[in-house]
């Protein structure tokens, strides 16, 4: 069987991506520059934790593999050799100045364009900022190919809309919008998505669709910033903000999202800044700007709140013990991009605090580290619950009461805990 789509990127979008279309019977060659990744990829293994149809990740990736659908590689010259479509996931990192970081995402269209062909259609679905496709992507590709895109070959860009933990339904259902570059990249770049999507939503201009994806992960960032705050006034004034948002969200026109302990992941924290950075059109984004800030300054907000009731319980922050539970960039993820918890974990260790850690799905090492929740939760005086997770020891409060030091405190930032029932048991719970 001669494979026929290449998907360029094989992460936590790429390899899904692969995977769905090698379960709808379409032969997959998925490249990947990390070699270390597609020599376990080869073996069956991923890190990558997702339901999959009824199945493992890993168990559809071994399915794949077995039944010759999906075949990973390091070398493009492979894939181009077989495949008449390509679809390209490497991601555009943003830096710590907030500048991008361009340089795996060009190498891989330097790469492409050396081994493109006539008749190929090539699709972008990593997030870029507008005006990419056109302006870099494009010349990147004729540069090296010496081939004209809409003419010789088809160019189009796509939204890629799925949240981590949800990749296999939201692949197949979510609704994905796509532009071509000219009419008849449109209609081949909407053919490749619907051997897989239920819903392609074609649009004339691939900006408007580059924008459009960036402001959906961007109004999630205002809104989280946004209900960040009102958990914090919630807090001083001892109001549950979730049954705060539960009642809000019973008007239709209402949806707030969850507050936490600050928003982590490839997606959301990335958006401000593919904006920002487009000819300093920074000026029109104030209140993007601010929940940026908001957002960022986050997990320094908690641990202040931590501290703050550790006091009113009479006992020492430098003294006590701050357990987190939780480290992933959210919940039931073991995704650690830009993970909050790991920016707890880094100002508890400049501030020289006792700190512990326990995770049941990241295989994380760090001093702090507890391999079981006895361990973690032993003496502890502060537990902050920082991600949920499938997992019912942490809902168990008579044994954590018993093994949590006296005058336990609970920050819960997600939500998890039954605030009412805690603080009849005697916990010092809070929400924030
Ligand atoms: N993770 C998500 O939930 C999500 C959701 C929607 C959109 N996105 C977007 O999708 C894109 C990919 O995100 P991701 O989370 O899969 O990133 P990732 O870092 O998990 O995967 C990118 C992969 O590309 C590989 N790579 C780097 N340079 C390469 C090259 N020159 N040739 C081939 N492979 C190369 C890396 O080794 C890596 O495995 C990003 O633009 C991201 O913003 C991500």
């Amino acid at each position: 069987m001669e494979p026929t789509i290449a998907i360029i990127g094989l992460g936590f979008v790429g390899l899904p991506l692969s995977l769905v279309y090698a379960s709808k019977g379409y032969s997959v060659i998925g490249v990947d520059t990390n070699q270390q990744l597609i020599a376990k990829l080869k073996l069956g293994q991923t890190n990558i934790c997702e339901p999959w149809n009824e199945k493992t990740l890993q168990e559809s990736l071994i399915e794949s593999l077995q039944n010759g659908f999906f075949y990973p590689t390091c070398s493009y010259e492979e894939a181009l050799s077989k495949a008449t479509e390509i679809i390209i996931t490497v991601g555009i990192p943003v830096l710590s100045d907030g500048s991008l970081d361009y340089r795996m995402f060009d190498i891989a269209a330097m790469t492409l364009g050396r081994f493109l062909k006539p008749g190929m259609t090539v699709l972008l679905r990593s997030t870029v900022p507008p005006y990419t496709t056109r302006n870099r992507f494009k010349p990147l590709l004729e540069d090296q190919s010496h081939l004209s895109a809409g003419k010789d070959f088809y160019l189009g860009y796509a939204s890629e809309r799925m949240a981590e933990g949800k990749a296999y339904e939201e692949l197949t259902s979510m609704p994905t919008p796509v532009a071509g570059i000219n009419e008849t990249s449109l209609t081949k770049c909407s053919a490749l998505l619907s051997k897989i999507c239920c819903e392609v939503v074609p649009s004339k201009s691939m900006e408007v669709v580059e924008m459009s994806k960036v402001v959906e992960n961007l109004s999630r960032d205002v809104n989280i910033a946004m209900v960040n705050e009102y958990a914090q006034y919630a807090h001083s004034l001892d109001i549950d903000i979730s049954q705060v948002i539960a009642v809000a969200n019973t008007h239709r026109r209402v949806n707030l999202l969850s507050p936490g302990p600050g928003v982590g992941g490839y997606c959301i924290p990335n958006a401000y800044y593919y904006l920002a950075g487009v000819e300093s059109r920074c000026d029109h984004l104030s209140v993007c700007h601010m929940s940026r800030k908001m957002n960022d300054l986050r997990p320094s907000t908690i641990l202040s709140i931590a501290e703050n009731e550790v006091k009113k319980v009479g006992k020492d922050p430098s003294s006590a013990h701050f357990a987190l539970y939780g480290i992933g960039m959210k919940d039931y993820s073991n995704d650690l991009r830009l993970s909050p918890s790991l920016e707890i974990i880094k100002l508890l260790k400049e501030k020289k605090y006792q700190y512990r850690f326990f995770d049941p799905i990241n295989p994380w090492e760090d001093v702090g580290r507890c391999e079981h929740i006895n361990e973690f939760l032993e003496g502890a005086d502060c537990l902050l619950i920082l991600n949920r997770h499938d997992d019912e020891s942490i809902h168990r409060l008579d044994k954590i009461k018993k093994l949590m030091s006296s005058r336990p405190v609970i920050i819960d930032t997600r939500s998890f805990i039954d605030m009412e029932k805690a603080r009849k048991k005697g916990f010092f719970i809070f929400r924030c």
